[in-house]
């Protein structure tokens, strides 16, 4: 089967998949932490700039329905939990007329979220994007660490060729059953067009035969079903990302590919199917590809800097790979066509004047990358923020 279905099958069916089984544990105690699971302190900072969102949608139309904190991929509902939490305490305005929605499509990992957020002081209901699409609402939808957990292709160069990693099953009299990656069929060559964006064509001696990398072709799809979620309000996606020259560097031969379980994190995709997080960095140039194809025509970006300011960047959590994390990538776009189109905002950092707060010793600075459109705060010891925004 294709390596793409592999991960989807792993990770999100119902009976067998790590989160669709709800069996993955998210937090110190559990496969891997992300920084929402590591306590309140990520959720208090990012509840200032969601405050903000959720003010100027309120100030931009006083009598419209009641705002919406959309988070997608909740995990074990820490954030959800955590903001709600600092926005009951800190803005009860706000509070008062925002309900929290979550879209989790495993099973296994909502039955948790209900639990952690049986006491929140907010309205809360789960849904899922099919169906809020017919009643888009005003509010702010987050999504961390979700899009690195969406399937993405793998594809292996031959000497000669791209082509789509697969996953077969063999028979050994010894050994037994066992999975193995092989190179499948060659891209087709629009998919393989794709790839002199990111460095990957013309071919390089760098790259021996038996390279492999990854191609996220999920991001697409995932873009459109959201920019149908909301009819006002900010998209903001915090994730792990590279640059495409640093993704695709020849030095990097397996990609970004990681599994993660009981804390212990391996390069191996094949390790413990179904029990074991499988993630992916996201390509920075890929996702830019995928947001601008959502801006509309004649309908240009936001005013560069006219954005919201973006949190300030918690520590890395766990689960960012490390430096010894091996690499795999982003695809090219598909599905269907985009229901709504984003204009962009850009961001400007909030840091005093004096410049951004002290970075851990050893972890290099972070920096915008000044985009006439967005703006993205990208570091290896941080979090990527990549906010566009609605018809705010
Ligand atoms: C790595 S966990 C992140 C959990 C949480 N956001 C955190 O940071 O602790 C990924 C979450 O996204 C969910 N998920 C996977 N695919 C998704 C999709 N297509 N849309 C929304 N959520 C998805 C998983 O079930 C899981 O809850």
């Amino acid at each position: 089967m294709p390596f793409r279905t592999y991960m989807d099958w792993v990770l999100h069916d119902p009976g067998h998949g790590a989160y669709g089984s709800g069996r993955l544990r998210i937090g110190p105690d559990g496969d891997f932490a992300t920084a929402p699971s590591l306590g309140p302190d990520f959720a208090a900072l990012l509840a200032v700039q969601v405050a903000d969102w959720l003010e100027q949608l309120q100030r931009s139309a006083p009598a419209a329905h009641p705002l919406a904190l959309v988070e997608a991929g909740p995990g074990e509902g820490s954030l959800a939990a955590d903001l709600a939490g600092a926005l009951n305490r800190d803005r009860p305005d706000l509070a008062a007329c925002t309900e929290l929605v979550l879209v989790e499509p495993n099973a296994g990992m909502e039955a948790r979220q209900r639990r952690r957020l049986a006491g929140c002081p907010l309205p809360c209901r789960w849904s899922s994007f099919e169906a809020l699409a017919q009643a888009p609402l005003r509010g702010v939808l987050l999504a961390h660490e979700v899009l690195d957990a969406l399937a993405v292709e793998r594809i292996v160069w031959d000497g000669a060729l791209w082509r789509r990693q697969v996953v077969s099953l063999h028979e050994d009299a010894s050994a037994g059953l066992s999975l193995r990656l092989e190179p499948g069929e060659p891209l087709e060559p629009e998919a393989a067009e794709g790839l002199h964006a990111l460095g990957l064509l013309p071919p390089s001696p760098q790259r021996p035969p038996g390279w492999c990398t990854e191609l996220h072709s999920g991001l697409d799809p995932w873009l459109c079903q959201a920019a149908a979620v909301l009819a006002a309000g900010p998209l903001l996606v915090i994730d792990y990302a590279l640059e495409a020259r640093r993704y695709y560097a020849p030095q990097r031969p397996a990609g970004t590919l990681m599994a993660y379980r009981g804390q212990a994190a391996s390069g191996d995709p094949l390790v413990a199917p179904g029990e074991a997080d499988l993630t992916a960095h996201l390509c920075i140039e890929t996702l830019e590809r995928a947001v601008h194809g959502r801006v509309p025509p004649g309908r240009g970006p936001a005013r560069p800097g006219a954005g919201p300011a973006p949190p300030r960047p918690a520590a890395r959590p766990r689960r960012s790979g490390g430096a010894a994390a091996p690499a795999r990538g982003p695809a090219a776009a598909g599905g269907s066509p985009c229901p709504r189109r984003f204009p962009l905002a850009g961001l400007q950092p909030r840091w005093p004047a004096g410049g951004h707060p002290p970075f851990p010793a050893g972890a290099r600075s972070p920096r915008w990358l000044n985009h006439p459109a967005w703006g993205l705060l990208c570091g290896d010891a941080f979090n990527v923020l990549v906010p566009y925004r609605g018809l705010l």
